[in-house]
C-alpha cells in the first residue's frame, strides 16, 4: 500500500529526537529545496498534482468474506497535492461564540486511544482549516463523548457499545449513518487539507434549499462505488443501476447532510438491520483489530466485510435519491487520508 503508515512516521519522528543539531540543519535544508523543486515540478508537470480522480493512486481492498459486494469502494487514495498549510494563517475562534453548540458541525469519528503524533498533528490542523471562517465547529466524537450525542428516540445499536467489537473503521461507518440521520451536518475524516475548505457556504446552500439532503465530493469512477446486493434489493433497485449512477454518487470521506429525511431513515436502516443479522456473530468473533478490520488479514471470523457499513450501503441509496444529491465540496478537500480512523496496532 503506497500509504506511509502513521506508525512508520512515529518512528522516524523518534529517531530524529536524539541527532546532532548539524544533521537536523541537513535534513531541513533538504526538506526546504524538496518544497522548492515540487513547487517547480508542480508548474511544468500540472498532470502529477491534479486531484484528477484518473491520477489517483487507489489499492484494491479484499474481497467481501460473507457478503456479495461489487466494486466494494473504502479503497485508500492518495492525493498528490501539495500542502500550502504553512502559507494560511490561522484565526483563534475562541472569544467569537465557536463552541459545540453551533448548528454548522462537522463531526469525526475516533475509537482508538486519545490520538498521538503526526495524526494529532493532522486532526488540528484540520480542525483549525475548517473552523477557519469561525464559522463551522470540528466536533470529535469518542467513545467517552458518544453517548451525549444519543437520540433518546432513536437509540445507538448495541453493536456500536460492544467492547470488543466493531473495527475503528466501522464504528466510523455506522457512526456516519447514525449521526447524519439524527443530527445531520457535516462528516469529515482526518485529512491533509491544503486551504480552509469554507464549508458555511455549503451549510448556507443547504439551508436555503430543502431539497438538498447531501453535498458531497464526487467519486473518481465506476471502480470507487460500492454495492451490496441486499441493500440494492431492499431499495428496488440493482447493483448495475446503483455503478451506472458513479457520476452522481458521493465519497464517503467528506459530506454533509440533511438530517431525518427519507434518505438519511434508508440508509440508517439498512446499516442497523445488518448489525442486527450480525450481532450475535460479532459478539463471538469481534474485530480482530482495533483499528481497520481487514484488508488482507486473517479476519478470525469477524463477520463485517470492508465496505459492509459503509460505501456499500450509503452509494446505493445515494443512487436511489440522486436528485436530492448535489456535487460541491471543494477540490482540496480531497486531501491526504490521515487513515481515518485508529491503528493497525
Ligand atoms: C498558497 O497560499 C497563498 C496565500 O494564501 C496563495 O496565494 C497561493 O496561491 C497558495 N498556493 C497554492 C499552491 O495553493
Ligand atoms: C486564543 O485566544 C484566547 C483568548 O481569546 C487565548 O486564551 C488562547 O490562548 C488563544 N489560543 C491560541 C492557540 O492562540
Ligand atoms: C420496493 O417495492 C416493494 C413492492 O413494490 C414495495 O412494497 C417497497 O416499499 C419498495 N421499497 C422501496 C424502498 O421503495
Ligand atoms: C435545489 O436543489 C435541488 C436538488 O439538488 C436542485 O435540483 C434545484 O435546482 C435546487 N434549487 C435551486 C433554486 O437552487
Amino acid at each position: 500500500m503506497a500509504v506511509k503508515s502513521p506508525s512508520s512516521l512515529r518512528h522516524r519522528y523518534h529517531h530524529s529526537r536524539g541527532a546532532p543539531l548539524y544533521l537536523m540543519l541537513v535534513v531541513l535544508l533538504f526538506v526546504v529545496s524538496l518544497y522548492f523543486h515540487l513547487q517547480k515540478l508542480k508548474n511544468t508537470l500540472p498532470n502529477l498534482f491534479s486531484t484528477d480522480p484518473s491520477s489517483r493512486l487507489t489499492s484494491k481492498p479484499s474481497k467481501a468474506s460473507t457478503t456479495d459486494v461489487v466494486n466494494a469502494q473504502g479503497t485508500e487514495r492518495v492525493d498528490e497535492v501539495v500542502s500550502n498549510l504553512t502559507s494560511v494563517k490561522i484565526t483563534n475562534c475562541s472569544g467569537r461564540g465557536l463552541d459545540e453548540r453551533s448548528n454548522k458541525k462537522c463531526y469525526v469519528f475516533w475509537s482508538g486511544p486519545p490520538m498521538d503524533g503526526a495524526r494529532k498533528g493532522a486532526f488540528e490542523k484540520m480542525k483549525a482549516l475548517i473552523e477557519y471562517d469561525c464559522d463551522v465547529f470540528v466536533q470529535l466524537v469518542t467513545r467517552d463523548n458518544l453517548l451525549s450525542f444519543e437520540n433518546p428516540e432513536r437509540p445507538l445499536h448495541p453493536a456500536v457499545l460492544l467492547q470488543p467489537g466493531l473495527s475503528g473503521v466501522h464504528f466510523s461507518d455506522y457512526l456516519r449513518s447514525y449521526f447524519m440521520h439524527n443530527h445531520g451536518g457535516c462528516y469529515h475524516d482526518i485529512k491533509v487539507l491544503t486551504g480552509p475548505p469554507k464549508l458555511g457556504e455549503l451549510f448556507e446552500r443547504m439551508a436555503k434549499n430543502e431539497s438538498i439532503y447531501m453535498i458531497g465530493a464526487p467519486e473518481g469512477g465506476p471502480e470507487d462505488i460500492g454495492c451490496d446486493h441486499d441493500y440494492a434489493r431492499l431499495l428496488n433497485v440493482t447493483c448495475e443501476y446503483v455503478v451506472g449512477k458513479w457520476k452522481s454518487l458521493l465519497s464517503n470521506g467528506m459530506y454533509m447532510v440533511r438530517k431525518q429525511t427519507d434518505f438519511t431513515d434508508r440508509w440508517l436502516s439498512l446499516v442497523e438491520h445488518r448489525l442486527t443479522e450480525k450481532y450475535e456473530m460479532l459478539k463471538e468473533h469481534p474485530s480482530p483489530l482495533a483499528g481497520r478490520c481487514c484488508q488482507g488479514q486473517d479476519t478470525k471470523g469477524y463477520p463485517i466485510s470492508w465496505t459492509e457499513l459503509g460505501g456499500s450501503a450509503l452509494h446505493p441509496v445515494q443512487a436511489v435519491y440522486s436528485n436530492h444529491i448535489q456535487i460541491g465540496f471543494p477540490w482540496f478537500d480531497r486531501g491526504m487520508n490521515y487513515r481515518s480512523i485508529t491503528e493497525d496496532g
